[in-house]
């Protein structure tokens, strides 16, 4: 069997998987956000690490009793966070994590230090208040005691796998968050790193997806009770793992997910950058290879926002009734016609990535008439959701990848309205996968491609990856309707921006 862990923002889930893909036991262990200040988010690598023993234990007692070898360990986890250690390997403070956004000041200031073409061409990707290089900027300028202690910098997962097997390492697509790798090169930027004065001995080596990059301790083997000398892959970050275990690993290939955030995801063979910046170009957890990703930052998130404040009485009336509250509101939004009678959703809550790099946008229904019902306002969110991935897809498209067909992730899109309505705004049939398990189990494929389990990740992915057999297609009627929709949404942005609001 296969392990693959994955330290999630909201907690830690861990995964043994057979060859065939068959999921044979899965844990979690949540812990909290620490929110210091409006817009900040910490987290306590302590309390990962004690949620990742706790989740592999079990794992390690449940192979034990089916009799299951373990072969190998994967890790994901969670992008861009910044964990800061001593000379000794402790943590020095929480770490800052992907959706804190106290950086704005150390983004600029990257900008002008690297020169925002450079950057660009280099890193792939303009300077954004997640990633994590300006993290290390803020904590010089507004902790210098603690920046002087720093000896050891790591991203997220890295510091589980430092715990696991004493080695400072950490995979391509992960580190291609931190702003601070060369994507062409897949290594470290000396231009960069010489603009940024970051000292590149405190930085973990760069692996590709399988590769082994150490084996866990004896002290480690103790604590979790998996077997020393294990295999630890490098793995990948957490989009990039989750596209491995979906078989998104060639070019053609792409997903759509739709969880608090939403992701358009797709593989690309090189590196394609977006010229606008708007969409994130990384390196992919397959060797060599890289991706192209477009954030809606909101968008099961406007679902969740709308039926935790306006949705009362049907939250109730769904509780009575022994049904799922999101249930009640598609019944509700089902049969209103296409496009809500002129009301329009933009689902910007907390801000926007994709297309508008914009922490300040904000969200809001435009169009109400008295004509309007509870059900309107919920088919809007379910659209402005659909046109903000489509505004993603069209990026992707104008870079040369026309996926034929999108596999579908996250909760959203088991709601068979939901996705007939993105069916037919991408105008692509969606296609769901048999388990969908996210990055723990992507992972997992990449821990057995680096023990030599499956001879590449496509031998992987064709040995462990099955799709359901039916497919969303897209409703050409109500595709044509949505185009013409679309074309209006994508007119509001700049309006209400202009507007001031
Ligand atoms: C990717 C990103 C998130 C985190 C959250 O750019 O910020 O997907 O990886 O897990």
């Amino acid at each position: 069997g296969l392990l693959g862990l994955d330290l999630g923002t909201s907690g830690c889930k861990g995964l043994l998987v057979s060859l065939e893909g068959r999921v044979l036991a899965a844990q979690s262990a949540e812990y909290p956000l620490l929110v210091p200040r409006p817009g900040w988010a910490e987290q306590e690598p302590e309390v990962w690490w004690e949620a990742a023993v706790a989740v592999l234990k079990r794992l390690a007692e449940q192979s034990k009793e089916q009799k299951i070898e373990i072969l190998a360990l994967g890790l994901t986890g969670q992008m861009h966070g910044a964990v800061f250690l001593d000379g000794l390997g402790n943590p020095i403070r929480p770490a800052l994590l992907w959706n804190d956004g106290r950086t704005a000041a150390e983004c600029r200031e990257i900008e002008e230090r690297v020169g925002p073409q450079r950057l660009r061409k280099i890193a792939g990707n303009p300077a954004l208040t997640g990633f994590q290089a300006p993290k290390i900027l803020w904590l010089r300028k507004n902790q210098p005691e603690a920046y002087a202690r720093v000896r050891h910098l790591l991203l997220p997962k890295d510091f589980i796998r430092y715990r696991l097997t004493g080695g400072f390492a950490t995979d391509a697509s992960d580190a291609a968050g931190t702003l601070l790798l060369d994507l062409a090169r897949r290594d470290y930027s000396p231009e960069i790193l010489g603009a940024l004065e970051i000292p590149p001995e405190w930085l973990p080596s760069v692996h590709e997806g399988p590769q082994i990059t150490g084996y866990v301790s004896p002290e480690a083997a103790r604590l979790t009770g998996l077997p020393p000398g294990l295999p630890v892959a490098a793995g990948g970050g957490d989009n990039a793992a989750a596209a491995v275990g979906s078989g998104v690993v060639r070019e053609g290939t792409a997903s759509v997910s739709v969880g608090t955030s939403g992701v358009i995801f797709a593989h690309s063979d090189h590196l394609r950058l977006d010229p606008e910046g708007a969409l994130h170009a990384f390196c992919h957890a397959v060797p060599g290879k890289y991706h192209l990703m477009g954030v809606v930052l909101c968008a099961g998130g406007s679902l969740r926002w709308y039926r935790d404040t306006l949705a009362g009485e049907e939250v109730a009336a769904a509780q009575g009734a022994g049904r799922d509250p999101y249930q009640v509101l598609m019944d509700q939004a089902g049969p209103i016609p296409a496009g809500a009678e002129g009301l329009y959703f933009l689902p910007y809550l907390a801000g926007e990535r994709t297309p508008h790099m914009d922490p300040q946008a904000r969200g809001g229904w435009v169009g109400l008439s008295l004509a309007h019902r509870k059900g309107h306002l919920v088919r809007a969110i379910l659209e402005g959701v659909a046109f903000a991935l489509k505004d993603s897809l069209v990026r992707i498209a104008a870079l040369g990848i026309q996926p034929e067909a999108l596999r579908t992730v996250g909760g959203g899109m088991r709601s068979p309205l939901w996705r007939t309505i993105v069916a037919a705004t991408l105008e692509a049939p969606l296609q769901g996968l048999e388990a969908e398990e996210g990055p723990a189990f992507g992972a997992a494929l990449l821990g057995g491609v680096g023990v030599g389990a499956y001879r590449d990740v496509d031998e992987a992915v064709a040995k462990a990856v099955r799709l359901k057999p039916e497919t969303t297609l897209p409703d050409p009627r109500l595709a044509q309707t949505y185009q013409e929709l679309y074309r209006q949404y994508i007119r509001l942005y700049p309006a209400l921006k202009e507007s001031g609001v």
